[in-house]
């Protein structure tokens, strides 16, 4: 069966990572930026390995320069997440590509964002949330303004504080400050880790960032002491299976954790954090897991069910978001 009118709640989507390529063909044109590289000849990114993806996402962000052109692919994806039956997404949002962390170019940015958030769930009943987000490899002190952005800007949108960017670079413990000050705003906290870090990394970014929710988080699959902490402690991960196939974080399907972790009783979820970057929709991802896992509607249902219970939202909203995913 096709999964793609199954209600969705997706987790773990980067904004600029979801940008369409024409999307971004079409604005390197209009401003005259040579971006050839990332693009192959059919219309898609050119694919890599990790480096080479951080790489080509930057040249990608390049093109994106005003608040204007976040609105227009805010709405982009969207719709193009609307389409995929998704009706509760959170995007990541790096003031990094808005401003490089300055506070009021960063609200012009994300007044902007709101304003293609608002219209989308007027006209497609699709409800979002924004996860402000720092980028390890820039470093920790790199982090604290970007935690100012997300604790100054915390409101109807803006709900949590994350980390992606290169997992190899730093120690978690070294970005405490920056999620310290989230946490203290009241904001939700996830970040990257075991994706390409061990077991250990995800230890201590749920240990000393009191993250409640990971990006990715695969990696804990080898340490059963760490998969009962997270259970003991409610950790929710943000699983996406495909980037980690294109990627190279696991070698093949059968070697993808996901159904051992679900098994082993961790909160698991599905999202596809860059998805033309891994020719992926929220569907081609439930696609997958049924057939290399067996995953029924049922099991989908219920990782979306655990996906809006550890949605950063208030509970009107996830209520709201619960009775949706209940759709037939
Ligand atoms: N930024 C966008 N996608 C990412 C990923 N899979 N890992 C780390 N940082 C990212
Ligand atoms: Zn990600």
């Amino acid at each position: 069966m096709s999964y793609r009118s199954l209600p969705k709640a997706e987790l773990h989507l980067h904004l600029e990572g979801a940008a369409p390529p024409a999307f971004i063909k079409g604005l390197a044109r209009e401003k005259h930026i040579d971006i050839d590289r990332i693009f192959d000849g059919n219309g898609g990114y050119v694919r890599g390995d990790f480096d080479w993806f951080l790489k080509a996402y930057d040249a990608a962000c390049t093109v994106l320069q005003r608040p204007e052109d976040f609105r227009r692919l805010m709405l982009a994806v969207l719709e193009q997440s609307a389409e995929q039956g998704v009706v509760y997404t959170e995007f990541f949002l790096s003031p990094d590509f808005c401003g490089g962390g300055d506070l009021a170019a960063w609200r012009d940015y994300l007044d902007a964002m709101v304003d293609a958030a608002d219209e989308a769930e007027r006209r497609m009943g699709i409800t979002s949330r924004g996860i402000v987000t720092c980028l390890r490899h820039l470093g920790p002190e790199a982090a604290k303004p970007i935690a100012r952005c997300a604790a100054e800007t915390k409101g109807r949108f803006v709900t949590g504080f994350g980390m992606a960017g290169a997992e190899m670079m730093h120690r978690p413990g070294d970005f405490a400050w920056a999620f310290d000050a989230a946490r203290e705003a009241g904001l939700g906290l996830t970040a990257h880790a075991g994706e390409w870090g061990g077991p250990d990394m995800v230890r201590e970014t749920v240990d000393l960032l009191g993250c409640e929710r990971i990006g990715h988080g695969i990696n804990a699959v080898t340490d059963h002491a760490l998969c009962d902490h997270l259970i003991e402690r409610g950790v929710t991960l943000e699983v996406c299976p495909v980037s980690n196939l294109v990627l190279g974080a696991v070698p093949d399907w059968k070697s993808h954790p996901i159904e051992d972790l679900r098994d082993r009783g961790l909160r698991v979820t599905v999202s596809t954090d860059d998805p033309p970057w891994f020719g992926t929709t929220m569907t081609h991802e439930y696609e997958m897991l049924e057939r290399h896992f067996g995953w029924e509607e049922e099991r989908l249902r219920v990782a979306n069910r655990v996906a809006a219970e550890a949605a950063f939202c208030d509970e009107t909203t996830r209520a709201e978001i619960l009775k949706k995913l209940e759709a037939a």
